[in-house]
């Protein structure tokens, strides 16, 4: 009998354990802070709403729509240093007299956020027969695209973005300002048929499989808000951003501005520019909480 009330009291000593130590998302805001926006968590420094619910820089606006940066939509926030949102594609639209109906242009800039297009993540993708696209930032300058009048339709395949119909690239780290731009050799007066628009976009690689039939109509595989299609891309996010040569030890020098809590270490950030936070080896939470970072023991 009391080895069954032992047994249950142990249970319930190793249920309080596992539940107490279990990180639960609000060990992940700043205290009295919300911790989701939607069905989306959003940890320190992240933040929306009073101002000290996230560093200086970090505030989102939340309301029924979603969550959102300056000018994109937040999908996913990741503390290893990264954030998922959906980003505007430029399109160059033409009808079958060869008019062209529609072309956004399409500038993206992080300046004054503390984001840089993530180089590992995502790749600048260019769709269309008769179609030159080019993206610019920095001193970086790239250009590609398809030119093939005599292309037909079965010549392009699905799943294989490599020069025909598709092509991709990697761009440099670092980058904070994009000019992407798209255009047409011969109005795609040849293609129209399977292909009367030119797509020129930023994407998170993983997530796009190129298809035939986007060529068509990017519709069924963008995100359709407003006059615009929009795909996931990846934005990486450091603290100091805005200072290159910023390094941890000087970061440490200064205990009001030093974003790392106890029992963390603080290392360079994904993308260079910055720094960033990770809790001490054996240790867990979030690293950017005066106290965030627990032991598991
Ligand atoms: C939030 O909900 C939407 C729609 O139900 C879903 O597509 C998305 O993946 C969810 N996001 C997260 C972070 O769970
Ligand atoms: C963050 O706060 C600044 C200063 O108040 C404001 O200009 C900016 O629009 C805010 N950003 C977002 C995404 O709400
Ligand atoms: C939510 O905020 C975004 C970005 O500021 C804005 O585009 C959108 O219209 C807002 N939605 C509502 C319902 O206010
Ligand atoms: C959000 O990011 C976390 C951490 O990187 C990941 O585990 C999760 O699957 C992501 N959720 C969505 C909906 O992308
Ligand atoms: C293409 O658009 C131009 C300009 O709006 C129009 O004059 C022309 O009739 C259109 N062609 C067709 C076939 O709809
Ligand atoms: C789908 O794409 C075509 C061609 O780009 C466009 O004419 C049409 O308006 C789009 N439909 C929606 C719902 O956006
Ligand atoms: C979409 O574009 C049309 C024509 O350019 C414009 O009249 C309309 O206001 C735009 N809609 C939105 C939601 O921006
Ligand atoms: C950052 O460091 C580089 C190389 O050490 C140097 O050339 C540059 O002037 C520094 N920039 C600033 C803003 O201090
Ligand atoms: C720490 O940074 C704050 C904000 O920039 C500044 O006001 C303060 O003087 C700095 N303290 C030291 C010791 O440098
Ligand atoms: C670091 O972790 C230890 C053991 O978990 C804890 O006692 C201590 O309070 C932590 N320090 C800080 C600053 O959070
Ligand atoms: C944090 O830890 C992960 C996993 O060990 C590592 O890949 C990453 O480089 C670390 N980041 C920093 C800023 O030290």
């Amino acid at each position: 009998m009391s080895q069954v009330v032992v047994l249950q009291l142990l249970f319930i000593l190793a249920w309080l354990a596992a539940t107490t130590s279990a990180l639960d998302s609000s060990s992940m805001v700043f205290p009295g802070c919300p911790n989701m926006c939607g069905n989306i968590s959003v940890p320190y420094p992240f933040g929306f709403g009073d101002q000290k619910c996230y560093r200086q820089g970090f505030n989102l606006t939340c309301n029924k729509t979603g969550l959102f940066t300056e000018d994109m939509e937040v999908l996913n926030i990741s503390l290893e240093g990264q954030l998922s949102v959906l980003s505007k594609i430029m399109k160059d639209c033409y009808n079958i007299s060869g008019y062209r109906f529609y072309q956004n242009p399409l500038l993206q800039t992080l300046s004054n956020e503390p984001y840089t297009f993530s180089d590992t993540e995502n790749r600048f993708t260019v769709l269309g027969c008769d179609t030159q696209g080019n993206i610019r930032g920095g001193d970086f300058f790239f250009i590609s695209g398809c030119n093939m009048f005599s292309l037909t339709k079965s010549d392009v395949i699905d799943g294989q973005c490599a020069g025909i119909g598709c092509c991709q690239t990697t761009i440099p780290k670092g980058l904070k300002n994009l000019v992407i731009q798209v255009n047409s050799y011969d109005k795609h007066s040849n293609v129209f048929d399977f292909n009367p628009c030119g797509y020129a976009f930023l994407v998170q690689s993983s997530w796009y499989y190129f298809r035939r039939s986007d060529l068509l109509s990017f519709n069924n595989s963008a995100d359709i808000s407003g006059n615009y299609s929009r795909v996931p891309m990846v934005l990486d996010w450091a603290i100091d951003w805005t200072n290159q040569n910023q390094t941890c030890e000087e970061a440490k020098k200064n205990a009001t501005t030093y974003a790392c809590g106890g029992n963390s270490t603080c290392g360079v950030s994904k993308n260079g520019v910055g720094y960033a936070c990770n809790c001490s080896h054996g240790y867990q939470g979030n690293p950017y909480l005066q106290d965030g970072c627990q032991g598991n023991t």
